[in-house]
């Protein structure tokens, strides 16, 4: 395995790859993106993860300076999984001046985490745009952890013509529930027990879902004041379509369960996804 931390040399180690399949990350790596690296395997001959902390994904008043950075187990642990090209560069070199070109992006940015957390997803693309144009791959592995992210990239993709494919890799959970995340490094132990409570409001959504209920509104409600009740800040939880991230109507099969809380001073997200048969319409009397 290369650790390559300038954009020359990458390109130069690159140029004569039959196919390359891209997994970009932050670092701090766990076993959700050792997943895609899995997936990333299946995907080309030649598999490039990138380790960058962008601070132009982060507002001032968030974690970029305390943000997890553990370079050196990173590498060791994708030597262990057969990556063949680390990209680890210093942020002189991605943004050796100001970024002052980003993308304009669409209502389904603003929405959501990017209600919350605004600039984050132009910060995000912005990125990921460079990443993409430096390192040239045939595929690229987003997590579906980051649901709204994994969207947004797709219709970067689909809409700049960009001639690659991206692929999602599922969530992979703790025993019990919670999404694995960098950040979940923030929680202490009592927090960590209690973190699940997140995912298991969201699937209790997708059950009830599953098993007819169709007022939306209402399962939202209830499970952002459960989770209130053990003591989260609930930023959003919200059923949305998969595809838009519009709010569902109960004729969306394609539905996506989200959900953002807070548990002391830690932020969480996490989602479920689900498709229902198509529905049948009601006979004319
Ligand atoms: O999901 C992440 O880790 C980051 O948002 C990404 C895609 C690497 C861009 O900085």
């Amino acid at each position: 395995m290369e650790v390559i931390t300038d954009i020359a040399s990458l390109r130069a180690r690159l140029q004569h790859e039959n196919s390359i399949a891209f997994v970009p990350t932050m670092g701090n790596l766990h076993a959700g993106h050792l997943s895609l690296v899995e997936i990333a395997h299946k995907q080309a001959d030649c598999v490039v993860v990138s380790v960058f902390i962008n601070r132009l994904q982060f507002s001032p008043h968030e974690d970029f300076d305390r943000y997890p950075r553990t370079p050196l187990d990173d590498c060791r642990l994708l030597e262990e999984k057969g990556v063949d090209v680390v990209f680890m560069p210093d942020e002189k070199i991605l943004y050796p001046v100001p970024q002052e070109f980003q993308l304009l992006l669409p209502y389904m940015a603003d929405t959501l985490e990017g209600a919350c957390r605004p600039g984050f997803f132009r910060g995000v693309a912005t990125v990921v745009l460079k990443l993409f144009n430096i390192v040239q791959p045939h595929v690229a592995v987003f997590g579906e952890k980051d649901y709204q992210q994994l969207q947004i990239i797709r219709g970067m993709v689909a809409q700049l013509n960009l001639p690659m494919q991206i692929v999602a890799g599922k969530i992979v959970r703790a025993g019990n529930g919670l999404a694995l995340s960098s950040r979940n490094s923030y929680l202490d132990a009592d927090a960590c027990r209690q973190a699940g409570e997140l995912s298991r409001q969201l699937k209790q959504i997708r059950d009830s879902i599953i098993s007819g209920e169709q007022n939306f509104p209402l399962l939202e409600q209830q499970a952002a004041e459960e989770l209130s009740s053990h003591g989260w800040v609930v930023d959003y939880v919200a059923v949305r379509q998969q595809d838009t991230l519009l709010p569902a109507t109960t004729s969306d099969s394609r539905l996506v369960i989200l959900g953002a809380a807070w548990l002391g001073g830690v932020r969480l997200i996490d989602n479920f996804l689900i498709t229902l048969p198509p529905s049948i319409p009601s006979p004319r009397p």
